[in-house]
């Protein structure tokens, strides 16, 4: 163990920590006792990828602390927290620098279960000097990050953060995914939500000395071993956030899959009541999906505001969704009643293909604000083949109706004869007298021209003329 009698010796202290700390890394026996006379601390804990390491020693005269942090770089980001839960704790927060090679620490604090926020007023900077190493090293062919840090007088910002003399204090640990990278110089940096966190204790009375010239660092075993001092509280706990993957899942099914389905009911199937049904549904799995984006923009902070291109356009969206309902809603109803298209009916039509491209490409936005750009590749393929087929069937239909009316021209054995019941004749209307036609009448028969005409001559002005296409 070394004594901080001088910054020298300070720095030769934590290079001599961070090189035993190195070779703790791969120990896969973290519970050892340590020199229990140290005035300083240590917390091993072996995470899935490696162990994390923090010792500490706290100066009771001025609120300094002295830490020296190493953990597995293929987690985006590590942390320590004061406290045993999110809610009012002081995390230094480490992640890799903008070249990859170095380190960030940010000293962050957090409210509530959510991302936690730089605080400018925390001052913790990493430890400079000769001999000292921060960054991110290869240790036995593993990454590690090694941070040596030193934070000025936190009690003076947040008083209830640290007592030096509780002998159970209670600290968090927590690592990011490692499927995201952050390379970041921003004390700023967004991080994505834990894939695991835990609860430790350490006696502070042990980690704390009066003066910083008293300061000690682990060195040797008591570097890289849970000391008598510190011990993990509970079991640590695996987290896998589903929020974002079911926020994704709602949207994107409701905007690529149940949307254009419904489209394929109306125009190829011709079936005005199932496809009221289907895109009913979607609108509602819509609302579902934007609760959840709205639960999910709360735990992050370029989120929570509400404020980005992706979540307005969303909001905007899933509203015109709920006024297409009502367009298409009422308009039926007229329609039923009085056999004429309307304005509603006009603007349901034009509108529905907007909504539903713009909610489809909303999922790119979704996915480059996540973080998560590469699983637009992915996205961009389903959107193809979905919109691609979509395309497709409708072409189909308005070809084979082009050519019932080529041969409802022709008069003789075509379509008329016996008519193909189109979504329209769920509409139900009673034939006009006097239409000539020999099968019920069915408004939504496009190709009605001159092939629709009585055998017996044309209709009197009094009467009922052949019905063009009607709006649903
Ligand atoms: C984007 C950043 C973060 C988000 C969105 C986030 C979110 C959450 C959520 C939602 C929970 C509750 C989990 C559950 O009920 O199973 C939680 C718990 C926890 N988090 Fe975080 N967290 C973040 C960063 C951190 C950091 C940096 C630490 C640092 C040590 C941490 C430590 C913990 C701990 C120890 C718990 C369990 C105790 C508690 O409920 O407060 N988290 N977090
Ligand atoms: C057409 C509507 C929408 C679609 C298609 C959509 C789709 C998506 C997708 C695909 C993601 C990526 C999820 C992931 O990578 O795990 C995402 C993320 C997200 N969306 Fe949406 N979304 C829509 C509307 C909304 C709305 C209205 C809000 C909130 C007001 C919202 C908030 C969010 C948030 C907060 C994220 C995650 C950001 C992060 O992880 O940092 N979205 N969305």
């Amino acid at each position: 163990m070394f004594s901080r009698r001088s910054p020298l010796g300070f720095l030769i202290a934590l290079l001599a920590a961070f090189v035993s700390l190195g070779a703790a890394s791969l120990s896969p026996e973290p519970l050892t006792e340590r020199d229990t006379t140290s005035t300083a601390s240590t917390f091993v804990y072996p995470t899935d990828s490696g162990n994390l390491t923090f010792a500490l020693t706290a100066v009771k005269s001025n609120g300094d602390l002295y830490f020296h942090m190493e953990a597995p770089a293929g987690n985006s980001w590590v942390a320590i927290g004061t406290g045993d839960s999110m809610s009012g704790s002081v995390m230094f927060l480490i992640y890799a620098s903008s070249d990859g090679k170095g380190v960030t620490l940010s000293p962050r604090y957090s409210s509530d279960e959510v991302e936690p926020s730089y605080n400018s007023k925390l001052n913790c900077q990493l430890a400079n000097g000769t001999g000292i190493i921060n960054g991110i090293i290869n240790y036995n062919k593993s990454d590690i990050y090694v941070v040596n840090g030193h934070c000025s007088n936190i009690p003076s910002v947040y008083p209830k953060a640290l007592d030096f003399g509780n002998t159970q204090q209670k600290f968090i640990f927590a690592v990011g995914p490692s499927d995201h990278t952050i390379h970041s110089n921003d004390l700023n940096a967004g991080i994505r939500r834990h894939t695991e966190y835990g609860t430790f204790q350490m006696d502070m009375t042990k980690a704390t000395v009066q003066n910083a010239d008293d300061v000690t660092v682990p060195t040797g075993p008591a570097a890289w071993q849970n000391s008598a001092n510190s011990k993990l509280v509970g079991h640590p706990t695996n987290d896998h956030d589903w929020t974002g993957p079911i926020h994704a899942l709602a949207m994107c099914g409701a905007f690529v899959i149940m949307f254009p389905a419904g489209v394929i009911i109306l125009r190829v199937m011709e079936k005005v009541k199932l496809h009221a049904g289907m895109q009913g549904l979607a609108t509602l799995v819509a609302l579902i999906g934007v609760g959840i984006g709205v639960y999910l923009s709360r735990m992050y902070n370029h989120s929570k505001n509400i404020s980005s291109a992706h979540q307005i356009v969303g909001l905007v969206l899933l509203f015109a969704c709920f006024a297409q309902f009502a367009l298409g809603y009422f308009h039926h109803r007229i329609y039923k009643q009085q056999q004429r298209s309307t304005i509603m009916g006009k603007i349901h039509r034009y509108a529905g293909p907007v909504i539903l491209i713009l909610g489809a490409l909303n999922g790119f936005l979704g996915f480059s604000f996540s973080d998560n750009s590469k699983a637009n590749i992915f996205y961009a393929v389903i959107i193809v083949v979905v919109f691609g087929l979509v395309g497709g069937l409708l072409f189909w239909k308005a070809r084979r109706k082009a050519r019932q009316a080529k041969a409802s021209f022709a008069g003789m054995g075509g379509p008329f004869d016996n008519p193909p019941r189109g979504y329209q004749g769920a509409y139900d209307v009673t034939p006009p007298q006097g239409s000539g036609y020999s099968t019920p009448y069915d408004p939504s028969r496009s190709n009605i021209a001159l092939g629709n005409m009585p055998s017996h001559g044309p209709p009197g002005y009094n009467e009922t003329p052949t019905y063009p296409r009607p709006m649903v």
